[in-house]
């Protein structure tokens, strides 16, 4: 259990809110664990028909808890639960919304590629920076950002790691609309009530065949989490994490709101 996923229901929508906020909604293990859960819930539940995922006011997440990827980097096991997460996104049989607001850095942005539609704020940004730490997509985002969004486009965001915004998001195709931060997230809810109000078995036999095969989504998340987890151990991940801790420590605090 974890007060840092925060799940509710409105409707047949259920929402599953990343809220971390002091920490740029960094995921945890347990993070991971209750994400996990709330889609197989919700999935298992009569009462949920769609699964809307949101941030905080002006973050969506900053991705995996580098603490957590440090201490792999140093011997640690790599997270069980961050595997259950990736398959839980692949496999979740009732259609995802995401409305992004700010940063969604690494597994923020990846996760979107299983997301049925993506709304964003102008703030929105899109990162994935796994090369500049050493690491390597995961999430099947090899197999997924280059049919998504085009292979050109997905060697940029995975490989060069500038990272979109918002306008440039949507126009490769992986954002459907943005709003402005004050209006996303009543539009995407909207838009979930709008898809739960649709008959149950049209909506799931359709997504279903647009949708990749899971057993091949599946098989590429391992493919990719076998070579993240050497990744993790590499000296030039080490001294990445490294250094964010350290500008992090050398930086003046701020104050809340600041
Ligand atoms: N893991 C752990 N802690 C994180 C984090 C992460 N991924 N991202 C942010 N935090 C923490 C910071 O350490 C800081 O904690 P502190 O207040 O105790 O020092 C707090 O969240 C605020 O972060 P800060 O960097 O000061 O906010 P910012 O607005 O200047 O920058 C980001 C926001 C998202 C651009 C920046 O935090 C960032 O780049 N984070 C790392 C993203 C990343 O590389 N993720 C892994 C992808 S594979």
């Amino acid at each position: 259990m974890t007060d840092f996923i925060a799940v509710e229901r409105q409707g047949s929508v259920q929402s599953i809110r990343f809220n971390r906020p002091e920490k740029k909604n960094a995921i945890t293990s347990a993070m991971y664990n209750a994400i996990a859960s709330a889609l197989r819930d919700g999935d298992a539940s009569p009462d949920v028909a769609v699964h809307l995922i949101l941030g905080s006011p002006g973050i969506f997440t900053a991705g995996n808890d580098i603490a957590d990827f440090m201490s792999i980097a140093q011997g640690g096991e790599f997270d069980p639960d961050a595997s259950g997460f990736l398959q839980a996104l692949a496999t979740t049989e009732k259609p995802m919304v995401a409305a992004v607001d700010g940063m969604a850095v690494g597994v923020g942005t990846t996760l979107l590629l299983h997301c049925d539609l993506v709304y964003a704020s102008p703030q929105a940004f899109f990162k994935t920076p796994f090369m500049d730490l050493g690491l390597f997509p995961e999430a099947a985002s090899t197999l997924l950002m280059p049919a998504r969004i085009g292979y050109g486009p997905a060697f940029e965001m995975l490989c060069l790691g500038d990272g979109f915004d918002a306008e440039r998001a949507q126009q490769v195709g992986l954002v459907n609309a943005i709003y402005p931060s004050a209006e996303l997230e009543a539009r995407a809810r909207e838009v979930a009530l709008a898809l739960a109000a649709k008959p149950a078995a049209a909506l799931k036999a359709t997504r279903r065949m647009m949708r990749r095969d899971p057993a091949q989504v599946l098989a590429r998340i391992d493919e990719e989490i076998a070579v993240f987890r050497e990744r993790l151990r590499s000296p030039e991940a080490k001294r990445a994490f490294q250094a964010f801790f350290e500008q992090r420590a050398a930086a003046p605090k701020r104050a809340v709101g600041e």
